[in-house]
């Protein structure tokens, strides 16, 4: 490989923060010395194969510095022997690194669906007077506009980053314009909190029994609550036994696309070609959603616990779990579990003396909704831009660096260690015939109690409103959106819908990520399709035409219908986006293309959303 460097050298700082992070150059293909008129030639395969590194190298030289210089990134490319446009590809495609020299603290803002309706305007307007508008330099602090950060429930959020010799990262929840003021002012922020689901403590629940009620940093207290009786029913069961339960349990995936759990291990299992990778899947970026949150912060080692069976009954000897970028708390609370679950002998090397190889490693995201879709996320932990791949071929053949992988959500896998201990074909007594088990769904938005909250799929929506204490009071309920921006809008007169796969596809909505954000009327809906689109439009990879036009073209139109300066009549723009919709559902490689419309077009046709706009 020849590899064109640039001229640019990175100073004391950005060198130590990389070479600390991968290590003191072993060869003098990746050390300074191989560098001859900006050529670096060499064929060292070894130092190729370390690409997988440059995402979380990105982020330890972001932590110490806090931005991506020319000098840095030049470091980088030379260490990893990957052209500096490769890493410049890689770095610009994360919202969270910064290729501009910014100040130190960061305070990402959410202005996002339901921290709009919580006050975030007056959050940013007050960062605005005090500190400028956003991304400008101010002393050592800056703001920036942020999408949901996965705090709904306590809303509005910001997450405050910290670069430096002790970085830090902390999420800061129900904020007010003073506290925020503070923060970025430089007074210390309070310590992280947990959130405690409404139902904590409450008998019968399968997902969260521990949440909110045992210690999530003590291994002796999850075990004491019944921790690792579930691994040792698997290795009663052996991998086929486990594979078995599953398939009866009839359990389909709750990551959005409803794929059942059993097919998906067995055919994992029975790939011949060796390694097997396991992926669990905590990105959660959908707006809207923090089921997966509340598991990761609150029960940690329930998800260890779940992909250590499923890497005994898949042959993974190697998983990884690719966790958003924006859960500083999430982060520290696996960490810990890791570590601790090493200690003990239940990570690592022969497990419980099973003969059971595992090594978990936690992959942080940098901010790209994108990553949460499966094959883009292997690209991610590749050490390329998120793109997605065609499919087929399919995960299960060619997954993670081409190898066979299993791809599961958290609340997929939060299920496992209750099938085994209950039993599948009990399990599929829960909910309906072709929706099994319990569900996890994210109620903010008009709600009385926004939370996480735990039903058995079948559960009526106006049922699970009323566990959260109905419509916030003063309010009349407009529309309810189901399963995030890329879900749709259902009306009040949907309330008796029940919650299951086929019942929202027959309604032509969708669960999706379990999101259930009531809408009131006194929301300003053109204001909010156009953030749904602005979103979209951000978060789209520009990787295929459709979507990378379209969510462009769609966020023009709303903006056009929002103003009253429409090119035609309504009618015309409403067609407009309606055909967008169809090209962007039909063309588009991947989810996030395909579902771009469903909100804005189910607003459009169930909402009334642009009736009596004019002209
Ligand atoms: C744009 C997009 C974003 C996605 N984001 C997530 C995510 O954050 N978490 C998740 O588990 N699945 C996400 N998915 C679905 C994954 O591609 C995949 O289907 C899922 O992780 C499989 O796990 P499951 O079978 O347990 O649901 C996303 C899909 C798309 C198209
Ligand atoms: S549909 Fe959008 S996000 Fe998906 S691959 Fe195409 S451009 Fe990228
Ligand atoms: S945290 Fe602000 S909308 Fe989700």
């Amino acid at each position: 490989m020849d590899l064109r460097l640039l001229d640019a050298e990175p100073t004391d700082a950005e060198r130590d923060a990389v070479d600390a992070f991968l290590g003191p150059p072993v060869s003098s293909w990746v050390g300074a010395d191989a560098v001859q008129n900006g050529h670096s030639a060499h064929g060292g395969h070894a130092a190729r194969a370390e690409r997988h590194q440059l995402l979380p190298v990105l982020h330890a030289l972001h932590e110490r510095t806090g931005w991506v210089s020319p000098g840095a990134l030049n470091h980088i490319a030379r260490r990893l022997t990957v052209p500096p446009a490769d890493v410049y590809g890689v770095a610009t495609f994360y919202a969270l690194f910064s290729l501009q020299e910014r100040p130190p603290r960061v305070l990402h803002v959410c202005n996002d669906l339901v921290c709009r309706g919580a006050g975030s305007q007056a959050l940013i307007d007050a960062l605005t007077d005090e500190f400028g508008p956003e991304g400008s330099a101010h002393d050592a602090a800056s703001w920036l506009p942020s999408p949901c950060l996965g705090q709904c429930d306590r809303a509005p959020a910001a997450l405050l980053v910290q670069s430096g010799d002790e970085p830090l990262e902390r999420a800061l929840t129900a904020i007010t314009s003073s506290d925020a003021l503070a923060v970025l002012g430089g007074s210390t922020p309070a310590p992280p909190r947990s959130a405690v689901p409404p139902q904590a403590g409450a008998g019968e629940l399968r997902l969260l029994p521990r949440v909110g009620v045992v210690d999530p940093e003590s291994l002796d207290d999850y075990r004491a609550a019944g921790g690792y009786t579930a691994l040792r029913r698997a290795f009663e069961l052996g991998p086929d036994g486990v594979i078995r339960e599953l398939a009866d349990s009839k359990l389909l995936g709750r990551g959005g696309a409803a794929f059942p759990i059993g097919r998906k291990w067995e055919a994992v299992a029975h790939q011949p070609r060796r390694p097997h990778y396991l992926i669990c899947n905590a990105d959660e970026s959908e707006p809207g959603t923090f089921k997966d949150r509340v598991i990761l912060e609150g029960d940690p080692f329930s998800l260890i616990e779940a992909m250590t069976i499923a890497a005994y009954a898949t042959g993974c000897e190697r998983g990884y779990i690719y966790l958003r970028g924006e859960y500083p708390l999430a982060q520290r609370r696996l960490e810990h579990a890791i570590e601790q679950a090493r200690e003990r002998g239940l990570l690592g090397q022969d497990i419980l003396g099973r003969g059971l190889h595992l090594e978990i490693e936690l992959r942080k995201g940098a901010g790209a909704y994108i990553c949460g879709e499966e094959t883009a996320l292997f690209a991610s932990i590749e050490g390329y831009r998120g793109e997605p791949r065609n499919k087929p071929p399919f995960p299960v053949t060619h997954g993670l660096f081409g190898q066979p992988t299993v791809v599961n959500n958290v609340e997929t896998l939060a299920n496992v260690p209750a099938i085994l201990l209950e039993g599948g074909a009990a399990f599929a007594a829960i909910g309906t015939e072709r929706s099994t088990g319990p569900k996890l769904f994210c109620l903010c938005g008009s709600v009385t109690a926004p939370g996480v909250y735990e039903v058995a799929l079948g559960t009526t929506l106006r049922e699970l409103l009323e566990l959260a204490g109905g419509v916030s009071e003063g309010s009349t309920l407009r529309g309810i959106l189901l399963g995030g921006a890329a879900g749709s809008f259902v009306t009040p007169d949907d309330l008796d819908l029940r919650l299951t796969f086929e019942d929202t596809r027959a309604a032509a909505t969708t669960l999706g990520s379990g999101v259930v954000m009531a809408i009131d009327d006194r929301v300003d809906l053109g204001e909010l399709l156009m953030a749904i689109a602005a979103f979209f439009r951000d978060e789209s990879c520009g990787q295929c035409v459709p979507c990378r036009v379209g969510t462009v073209r769609q966020e023009e139109a709303l903006a056009r219908l929002t103003t009253g300066r429409t090119r035609g009549t309504v009618a015309d723009e409403l067609a407009l986006i309606s055909e967008i919709g169809e090209a962007m559902r039909d063309a588009s490689i991947c989810g996030l293309g395909q579902t771009a419309s469903s909100a804005i077009e189910s607003a459009i046709a169930r909402l009334a959303a642009f009736e009596g706009a004019s002209p």
